[in-house]
């Protein structure tokens, strides 16, 4: 069997990882090779994400869309990831023509999969968490875009109250520092310029080197930034728990390093965070945004949110917006509280009334738009270096990439650009975007 893939990725990034690998491994195990058009394929992959109930329906809208895209035809529908993880059979049950269904730590068992549907098997369902390291079982990374991602951590064993991650990705485990650097210097080979570490708690990273030396993420960071053809880095995502002193001198130490960090605080209130189990206080997570930005005056700070969380009161949410206000976030995901299966708040009293959610919702996406807003103005003036990814929209002669801050900037300039970072004045900020102008002649 081989053929042509077509894989639609939901969630994380690391899932995105995930389905570059899956890719990597169907092509070298056997010959398939990647669409973007999924009436075209005779393989379709979802690669699911569970952490929100939104995600989970657009799962089986998007399958039932592609199963009439594909009508009549042959196709091998396999779902994987986070759903395929915790729903394992029900799948079956609401889209019956799915052939295989596996999780986000046996993927690198597809073409064994595969072997057995061609044998007859049907409807297969394998979601073990096996013991041997599935990167092991990888070939090696193939294709690269200018930004090179690596998962250097996975799992979590934080067990927030609210979240399904630790069901569907499973204990906490970090890679060798030598499979990192190894994978780092063959994405910079393929013409890699930034590289993204990945983890779901990334700053959990704790690896011994072939030396027997100790790598937290702090030390990881200094060793990648080693490998030549590494002009700019960054982590995602941290865990304010999971901070340390060394995580904040990297910032001021490291060149390579971009004035960047995701570190979601949830919500604002002690009450709120101890009830969601994350760990720290309020004043513990300002503690280290001060620290930060002693270090790294320039830093761009990210967060994520969680609205109406069970129990939240009207107080509790002004403290979340209180702390929005004063971080002043460059960036911010937030989400309406979702209950799931299987986790601890799900069994909790005192729901807050969806209307209410969603006029709290839409309050604090106004303080965080205005901050991100004004933060995009404040680089007004500034020359960013601008990683290119591709043309902004094709024919326009305008380029997109992203600045150290992973601020989104458009400015003129020829495509031979692309994949090299260009030195770019800042004379707009959108709510979304920036618009620039190179200081270089093409
Ligand atoms: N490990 C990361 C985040 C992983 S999930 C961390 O702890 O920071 C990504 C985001 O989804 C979370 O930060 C949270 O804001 C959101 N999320 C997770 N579970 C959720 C739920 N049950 N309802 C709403 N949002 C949720
Ligand atoms: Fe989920 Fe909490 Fe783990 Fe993040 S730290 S993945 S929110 S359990
Ligand atoms: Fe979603 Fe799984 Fe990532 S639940 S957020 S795809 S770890």
């Amino acid at each position: 069997m081989s053929g042509a893939v077509y894989i639609r990725t939901f969630g994380c990034q690391m899932n995105a990882y995930d389905s570059g690998r899956m890719l990597d491994l169907l092509a070298e195990s056997r010959g398939y090779a990647p669409v973007e058009d999924p009436a075209a394929a005779d393989l379709i992959i979802l690669n699911t994400c569970h952490v929100r109930e939104k995600a989970e329906e657009k799962l089986f809208s998007e399958l039932g869309r592609l199963k009439k895209l594909t009508a009549g035809r042959r196709v091998i529908f396999a779902v994987g990831g986070c759903v395929g993880q915790t729903e394992g059979r029900l799948i079956f049950k609401r889209a019956p023509y799915v052939d295989l269904v596996f999780g986000p730590q046996n993927y690198h068992r597809l073409p064994d999969f595969l072997t057995r549907l061609e044998q007859g098997e049907s409807r297969l369902w394998d979601v073990d968490i096996p013991t041997e390291a599935k990167f092991d079982e990888l070939p090696a990374v193939r294709s690269a875009g200018p930004i090179g991602s690596v998962t250097v951590q996975e799992g979590c064993d934080k067990f927030c109250t609210y979240c399904v991650v630790p069901f569907t990705r499973g204990r906490e485990w970090s890679r060798s520092v030598e499979r990192v650097v190894e994978e780092v210097e063959g994405l910079v080979r393929q013409g890699a310029v930034e590289i993204q570490l990945l983890g779901q708690n990334v700053n959990a990273y704790q690896s011994l080197d072939r030396e027997g030396v100790v790598h937290d993420l702090a030390l990881l960071i200094r060793r990648v930034a080693l490998i030549d053809g590494v002009r700019r880095l960054r982590f995602i995502t941290s865990h304010p728990a999971d901070m340390n002193a060394d995580l904040v001198e990297v910032f001021a130490d490291v060149p390579q390093l971009a004035p960047y960090l995701h570190l979601p605080i949830q919500s604002g209130s002690d009450r709120i965070l101890q009830a969601m189990g994350r760990g720290h206080t309020a004043a513990e997570y300002l503690a280290w945004v001060e620290r930060l930005r002693a270090a790294c005056p320039d830093l761009a700070l990210a967060s994520d949110f969680i609205v109406g969380f069970p129990g939240e009161t009207e107080a509790d949410f002004q403290d979340t917006l209180n702390l929005a206000e004063r971080v002043g976030y460059d960036h911010a995901y937030s989400f309406k509280y979702s209950a799931r299966p299987g986790t601890q708040a799900a069994q909790l009293p005192d729901p807050v009334p969806e209307p209410e959610i969603a006029a709290r919702l839409a309050r604090l996406q106004k303080v965080l738009e205005r901050h991100q807003l004004a933060g995009n103005r404040r680089q007004v003036g500034r020359v960013e270096e601008v990683l290119v990814e591709g043309p902004s929209r094709p024919g326009s002669g305008e380029l997109a990439g992203r600045d150290g801050t992973w601020r989104k900037v458009n400015f003129p300039g020829p495509e031979s650009w692309i994949g090299t970072l260009v030195p770019v004045r800042i004379v707009e900020g959108m709510p979304n975007s920036l618009r620039g102008v190179p200081v270089v002649a093409p």
